[in-house]
């Protein structure tokens, strides 16, 4: 490893949030799609694996790495098949297929008993994938194979992340409602709803970001709920330069020293996932202490403002967010959410497993 850029990864955080995220009723899925949110699906389904029955991937794709390294916990998928081959592999691997429109399951109707297991997506108010309520009690009749399974219901809030929206109780009425009516098993919460809206549990929820150690709910950080961050994403201090007052740093002059500065360029830069939204002042650790961003973000290197730092000295390391800055605090001065950074981090930084 030529550059020490990393983001090291906490295997002990990742098992402490799912144990304080996971209801005492029902089974908690843990969401791994994407790479598990950047932190490596191998290694996160591993440290979870003695604890945890079920995982979630987005795509059947995802499925191959964790049954080669040995995985064997049932993985939903949660944007079910994507073509017909998706449902012909799915039995082998013991995937179960989220079904969300009508060709799924005349993909599945057609394997008999090749079938893999099936879950029903339902709309209830975020209009993005899933079949209308009304149309659950048709579909349960024309497939009859779903009732034998028998099938769970799967529906996703809108707004979990603000637990007073007044959208969260009309979903979960209408969820409610649904699942009663046909005596099916649900699976409605995400990392939100579980810790916020606990008549949202129902059988099975899908626990995501706070298993990351990111804040799941607007306005409060993850502390709040004693979630501890899993990436710390780091990187070194490359260079070391005095800049005179009135003097510009970086790209296009968007930053002028105030006063007399020493500015640290650090071997991190958008093109590892370090987003280039970020603006001057964005906070970043140096020696246990806070310093800022200052200039535009480079493809493989920012700078910063160590003036106020005793004793920065080339080779430092530099927390970009992670145990002594919340990713959340990043993602506010960025214009994003959690979710982006950490799923950007990108291949050139190795997750090193702590
Ligand atoms: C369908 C679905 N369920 C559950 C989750 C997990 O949500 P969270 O990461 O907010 O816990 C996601 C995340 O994107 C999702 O798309």
């Amino acid at each position: 490893m030529s550059r020490s850029t990393r983001a090291s990864i906490n295997l002990q955080a990742i098992r402490d949030n799912f144990n304080q995220l996971r209801p005492p009723t029902g089974k908690a899925i843990a969401v791994i799609k994407a790479d598990a949110y950047g932190h490596g699906a191998v290694t996160v389904a591993s440290a979870l694996s003695s604890v945890c029955d079920y995982f979630a991937i987005a795509i059947c794709d995802e499925a191959a790495p964790l049954r080669e390294a040995g995985i064997k916990q049932p993985l939903l998928v949660l944007e079910g098949p994507h073509h017909v081959e998706d449902c012909k592999a799915a039995k082998a691997h013991q995937l179960i297929l989220l079904a969300h429109n009508r060709e799924q399951l005349d993909w599945l109707d057609a394997l008999g008993s090749e079938r893999p297991r099936v879950w029903l997506k339902v709309d209830t108010g975020m209009h993005r994938l899933g079949f209308a309520c009304e149309q659950v009690a048709p579909l349960l009749q024309h497939y009859p194979w779903l009732r034998e399974q028998p099938t769970v219901l799967a529906s996703h809030f809108a707004c979990a992340d603000e637990p007073d929206n007044p959208n969260n109780a009309l979903q979960l009425k209408r969820f409610t409602a649904l699942t009663q009516t046909l005596g099916l098993a649900g699976c409605m919460a995400n990392s939100a709803a579980s810790l916020c809206n606990p008549q949202s549990l129902f059988d099975y929820c899908r626990l995501g970001i706070g298993l990351y150690g990111a804040s799941p709910v607007t306005g409060h950080p993850a502390r709040d709920y004693n979630l501890t961050p899993v990436m710390s994403l780091q990187a070194q201090i490359i260079a070391l330069h005095q800049v005179k007052q009135g003097e510009t740093v970086g790209y296009s002059q968007t930053w002028t020293a105030p006063r007399d500065s020493l500015i640290a360029t650090v071997g991190i830069g958008y093109a590892d996932g370090y987003p280039r939204h970020c603006p001057s002042g964005t906070p970043v650790v140096v020696r246990s202490q806070r310093a800022s961003l200052v200039g535009r973000v480079s493809m493989d290197m920012i700078t910063i403002d160590v003036t106020e730092i005793p004793g920065v000295t080339l080779g430092d390391d530099v927390e970009l967010w992670g145990q002594q800055l919340p990713v959340d605090e990043v993602a506010d001065f960025a214009g994003t959410i959690s979710y982006e950074l950490i799923t950007r981090v990108s291949a050139r930084v190795p997750r090193l497993p702590v």
